[in-house]
């Protein structure tokens, strides 16, 4: 093993033995690189006279550039063409940090790392399960879930997959299923590994206060019968809660410090909170309850995480990180913020008022849902796959089909004022496929 990862795995394990056993064999074995960056980052200091340590071109003092590239940003070169560290730029970390300490007030007086930046949130997702899991692990998912967990998990990594229901009959969080999955999962297992989003995709659904606080239990419970509880929070939605019952926080913020056999880990990004999809910009956070010195642990572990980057990506787009690290610091930011989060809710209320009528309720059965882009359908009479294709064809309109039974739309892409016709429509390609 490379002596710098031994060196951080020591840390680690004085600080927390139990977030030491929960990594994978590839976590324990990586490590940031000295070599070239940290030659390099001497030189920048000392080297008055001609640095010729940076992988870069430069010309004039600035990073070599056509002006035909430069011509489209509205940044300097040094802001936007020239490599980002690993680890991501310092100061949108530290303005991340912040803003998930804002967002989540009950965080406060608990240390959680730096977060590192990814190249948003599933190259987080797969830095996660590089770093925290081996083949054969167990992770726990709801059954309604992102489509792209599995090429991650299973085809990727090799990890098993465990479902269980996101919903109970009665049409909430689905607390026994979940307890019954976890204790499964523990009986002949030390770790186990939990993903929960929320809100979540397909459903749109985020749990009531008093749900999250009975997961946080469960996990805690489990946790103290001395099992290693992995609890990774897929916070792609963060923000969008648009019913004042349900939790308006991360289940991060609970978790972070509850128990030292709980290592909780926070994958979030700009891509869908702040509407830059196509920027790339995530991150990933730590926390966990500690004795010793949070700091020494927790740059261990970002250490780590930077070299999985280092080792996948080697950097996120440092242009990406300037733009919405500018965007961070605007003077009009929260404001915009709250503007979007206006017409998102609105949608979502247009949405729940137009499937009020109980006209629909023979069609279809609405899954809960208070929170994010999305909401779910599960058909009472037609084939999903066979409605969306109807729906194309004779509509023109698109939705996705998710198994025999449901129907996922975004209405994060539909205006308020055309969401009563685009039900009217779905409702109307039902009718034409009972009638065939
Ligand atoms: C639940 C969930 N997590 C993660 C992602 C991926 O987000 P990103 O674009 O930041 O990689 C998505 C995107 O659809 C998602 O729905």
């Amino acid at each position: 093993m490379n002596p710098l990862a031994e060196e951080l795995n020591k840390i680690i394990q004085n600080a927390n033995p139990n977030v030491y056993a929960m990594m994978s064999q590839k976590g324990k074995e990586l490590y940031f690189p000295k070599g070239i960056l940290s030659q390099g980052a001497e030189a920048k200091e000392k080297a008055f006279k001609y640095d010729a340590t940076i992988g870069i071109a430069t010309e004039n003092g600035v990073p070599m550039h056509f002006p035909s590239i430069i011509s489209y940003i509205n940044l300097r070169p040094d802001e936007s063409i020239s490599y980002a560290s690993s680890f991501g730029l310092p100061e949108l970390r530290k303005t991340w940090q912040q803003l998930i300490y804002s967002k989540n007030p009950s965080l406060s007086k608990k240390e959680i790392s730096l977060p590192v930046v990814t190249n948003a949130i599933t190259h987080g997702i797969s830095v996660t399960a590089e770093m925290w899991l081996d083949q054969d692990d167990a992770i726990l998912i709801p059954d309604k879930n992102w489509g792209n967990y599995n090429l991650i998990f299973t085809v990727l990594h090799g990890v098993r997959i465990k479902q269980f229901s996101l919903f109970s009959d009665s049409g909430g969080f689905n607390l026994q299923s979940f307890k019954q999955c976890l204790n499964d999962e523990t009986v002949q297992r030390k770790k186990i590994a939990v993903l929960l989003n929320f809100p979540n995709n397909p459903t749109g659904y985020t749990p009531t206060k008093s749900e999250g606080e009975a997961i946080v239990q469960s996990l805690i419970e489990i946790a103290e019968r001395g099992k290693n509880v992995l609890a990774i929070t897929d916070d792609a939605y963060f923000g969008l809660f648009y019913d004042p019952d349900s939790m308006n926080e991360s289940l991060f913020s609970s978790l972070a410090s509850a128990h030292p056999n709980i290592m909780a880990i926070k994958l979030d990004g700009a891509t869908k909170e702040n509407y830059v999809w196509g920027l790339r910009v995530g991150f990933i956070s730590y926390g966990t309850s500690l004795g010793g010195n949070h700091r020494t642990f927790y740059e261990a572990l970002e250490k780590k995480t930077a070299g999985a980057v280092r080792g996948t990506i080697s950097n996120s787009s440092h242009l990406s990180q300037s733009i919405v690290l500018g965007s961070l610091n605007s003077k009009n930011y929260n404001q915009e913020k709250e503007e979007k989060f206006d017409i998102m809710k609105a949608r979502a209320k247009k949405v729940k008022e137009v499937l009020s009528n109980t006209k629909y309720d023979n069609t279809w059965y609405l899954y809960p849902f208070n929170s994010g882009y999305f909401m779910c359908l599960r058909l009472k009479t037609v084939n999903a796959e066979k409605l969306r294709l109807h729906l194309l064809e004779k509509y023109g309109v698109g939705v996705i089909s998710i198994g025999e039974t449901d129907v996922r739309v975004a209405f994060s892409c539909v205006e308020v004022k055309d969401i009563p016709d685009l039900f009217e429509i779905l409702y109307k390609g039902v009718k034409d496929l009972e009638n065939l």
